[in-house]
């Protein structure tokens, strides 16, 4: 099992030279932890697949240091586009448009859409400009499994998967980036995440369509599986207190502590920002400690939690 690597100047080029003879690189963005490949080179892309177990129709992000390398990869940028890059980037915000020719398909799972974005984590922007080429890069874990948001994190999950993994520290937002599509005469919702809907359509100045795949659809869009982002141990999302299974549990709890006797209660932060950023590092540490089962009490229903509600509903999915 690789042994994360402080992120430094030397390392960083270490990680550059990887990917630029294809290999694949574990890195630190502001949302969660990636597993980067050249995004030009369709073997190193396709090694992505293969180390995480990922389906092939399951499209990735392209990782750019600046709006012109996204326009590099596209065929057009509408001004929604240039809007949303002014205003979130660098930062946790995904645009998909329609690809450039020279793009491999294997990027997009042979959809003719692309996802680009400028993260803000400066070992990030740091990478993709010593590799001097844009990073394919999912989250760093095995397919349907927890994102990682510390470098521990992907080298349990990954282990000799990944050539070298860059630490940067814990991240920033710790829950992934909101995927926005933008179509002539709709912008899109694909995937709620760290920006909420709301600050996005304050910018755009129109409203934004729901378009992600709901939990309960098994022929879901492409990369929103109504499994995902799942511990190994059964998670529950807690709305009835009679409920809860035999065994030893673990609670995440906001406001209402402790529903059954003999179980471990953990509170939670009240705020969505706060919350989302603890979820998956405590999710990982829960799994770590071999509980039977998880129980989360359910978040309000304020749009500010839609990118954890998504996450915890796919969690307790049953697969
Ligand atoms: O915050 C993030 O977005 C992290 C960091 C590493 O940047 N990346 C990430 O990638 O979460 P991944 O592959 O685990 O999830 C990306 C999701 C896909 O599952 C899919 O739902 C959507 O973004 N997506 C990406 N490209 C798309 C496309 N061309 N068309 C539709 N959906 C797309
Ligand atoms: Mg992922």
């Amino acid at each position: 099992m690789p042994i994360p690597e402080l992120a430094t100047p030397e390392s960083i080029q270490h990680a550059a030279r990887i990917l630029r003879d294809g290999g694949l690189v574990a890195f630190p963005t502001e949302t969660v932890y990636g597993l980067g490949a050249n995004a030009l080179d369709a073997d190193a892309v396709e090694r992505i697949y293969s180390a995480k177990g990922r389906p092939r129709s399951s499209p990735l992000i392209a990782h750019v240091d600046s709006i012109e390398q996204a326009k590099s990869l596209l065929v057009t940028w509408p001004e929604d586009a240039q809007k949303l890059a002014d205003a979130f980037w660098p930062g946790p915000l995904t645009l998909v448009l329609p690809k450039a020719a020279h793009v491999p398909d294997v990027l997009t799972g042979g959809l003719g859409w692309l996802g680009v974005r400028q993260p803000a984590h400066p070992v990030a922007l740091e990478l993709i400009r010593a590799a001097g080429k844009p990073l394919a890069a999912p989250s760093a874990n095995p397919f349907m499994q927890l994102s990682p948001t510390t470098a521990e994190h992907v080298a349990r999950g990954m282990g000799d998967a990944v050539a070298l993994i860059l630490d940067g520290g814990a991240c920033a937002f710790g829950i992934e980036s909101t995927v926005v599509r933008i179509k002539p005469g709709e912008t899109q919702l694909l995937r709620p995440g760290a920006i909420p809907k709301l600050l996005i359509e304050r910018v755009l100045g129109h409203p934004v369509v729901d378009a992600q795949a709901p939990t309960d659809d098994v022929h879901a869009s492409p990369g929103q599986h109504p499994r995902h982002y799942a511990p190994r141990t059964p998670l529950m999302l807690w709305r009835n207190v009679q409920g809860l299974p035999p065994g030893r549990g673990a609670v995440l709890f906001i406001d209402v502590p402790s529903p059954a006797s003999g179980c471990d209660s953990i509170q939670m932060p009240s705020g969505a920002e706060q919350y989302a950023r603890q979820l998956y590092a405590e999710l990982h540490r829960l799994d770590e400690a071999g509980y039977d089962w998880i129980a989360v009490q359910t978040p309000p229903a304020s749009p500010e939690w839609a990118a954890v509600h998504d996450r915890l509903q796919r969690a307790a999915h049953p697969g």
